[in-house]
């Protein structure tokens, strides 16, 4: 085991553990990833062991520019491009037919690659020097909460990796938006930072899979656990569940509301002013904080289900599903 990870700024620090085939947390607008030279086959297991994650979930390679893509034998059509003229460096992740430079533990042999330039000064200015991408899935271990400041990382895999690049808290707090362009018509794998109604105003109609959405294409159900807190969550209007918990024993995740039978400082009111995005923002922060309460169990309302609202319900819907 390593020493514990340092916590830095510095770019070239950086860029010179992930030359070495070393893993690196990087800050992005959505979570933190843990990345590694996406060319560099032993790296990218190493990501897979610091997570406990299962080989047949595939990565996202990140870079700072689309240009880049055709050196790496790799094509968007044309609604992806259009996505990408205005959304990119952006929370969106193009999922394309691979090339011959990207190894099979990254596309774990499905023959596609998933593609994102991350919103983030520090991580952009990380790649442009590097002349590889990197493969980074959220920097949490396997099937719990991602996180969104350099300390969640330090706190769950410090031991496991040298170096986290501190960008501050990510701007959008939840993972991407995942689009499948493998087919004509554009499938949305995972809602996630960009709401769909922007895509779906740009490039027209976009498929949603009628079984739900899948974590994990390859294998679909196969992650049993999704966002898993400590304690139990449970999904719905927090009144139905109230009669049956202690309210002493119980925190609350809400939009805007608070609830006079628990205490104060058990609620987590994720925007007053019912704002989806600063909702996003704060999600997975309250879900941790509440985690480390002395507490018997989570209640989490369910948000309106548009814009960032609907990701958000897909994280707490997969939490609650974990227990
Ligand atoms: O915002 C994000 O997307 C963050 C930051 C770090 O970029 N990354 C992230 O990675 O959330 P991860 O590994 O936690 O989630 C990526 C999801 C997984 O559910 C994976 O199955 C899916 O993307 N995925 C990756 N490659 C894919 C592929 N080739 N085809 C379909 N889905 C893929
Ligand atoms: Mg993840």
């Amino acid at each position: 085991m390593l020493s514990s990870a340092v916590i830095g700024t510095e770019i070239d620090i950086a860029a010179d553990h992930l030359r070495a085939g070393r893993l690196v947390a990087i800050p992005t607008e959505t979570v933190y990833g843990l990345a590694a030279n996406a060319f560099d086959e032993y790296a990218v297991a190493a990501i897979f062991k610091a997570k406990n994650r299962p080989q047949f979930n595939p990565l996202i390679i990140h870079t700072d520019r689309i240009a880049r893509l055709s050196g790496w034998g790799l094509q968007m059509p044309d609604l992806a491009l259009a996505l990408a003229a205005r959304y990119s460096p952006g929370p969106l992740t193009y999922v394309l037919p691979a090339s011959d430079r990207i190894p099979d533990i990254v596309t774990a042999g499905s023959g596609a690659v998933a593609v994102r330039i991350p919103d983030h000064p520090l991580t952009l200015a990380l790649l442009s020097v590097l002349d590889f991408p990197l493969a980074a899935p959220s920097a949490n271990p396997s099937g719990f909460v991602s996180p969104t400041t350099a300390q969640h990382v330090f706190d769950q895999l410090g031991q496991q990796i040298g170096y986290i690049l501190d960008g501050g808290p990510c701007r959008v707090g939840l993972e991407s938006t995942i689009l499948s362009f493998l087919e004509d018509t554009p499938t949305l794998l995972r809602p996630g930072g960009l709401p769909l109604e922007a895509i779906e105003k740009l490039i027209g109609p976009v498929r949603i899979p009628p079984s739900g959405y899948s974590d994990n294409p390859v294998a679909p159900g196969m992650l049993a656990r999704h966002y898993a807190t400590r304690h139990p969550l449970l999904l719905g209007d927090p009144e139905r569940f109230m009669g049956h918990c202690d309210p002493g024993r119980t925190a609350i995740i809400s939009f805007c509301k608070t609830y006079p039978q628990v205490p104060l400082n058990q609620q987590f009111v994720l925007s007053a002013n019912q704002n989806l995005e600063e909702a996003a923002t704060r999600l997975f922060a309250a879900m941790r904080e509440a985690d480390a309460m002395e507490i018997d169990v989570i209640l989490a309302e369910i948000f309106p289900d548009h814009g960032l609202g609907r990701a958000i319900n897909d994280r707490l819907r997969r939490a609650a599903e974990t227990q």
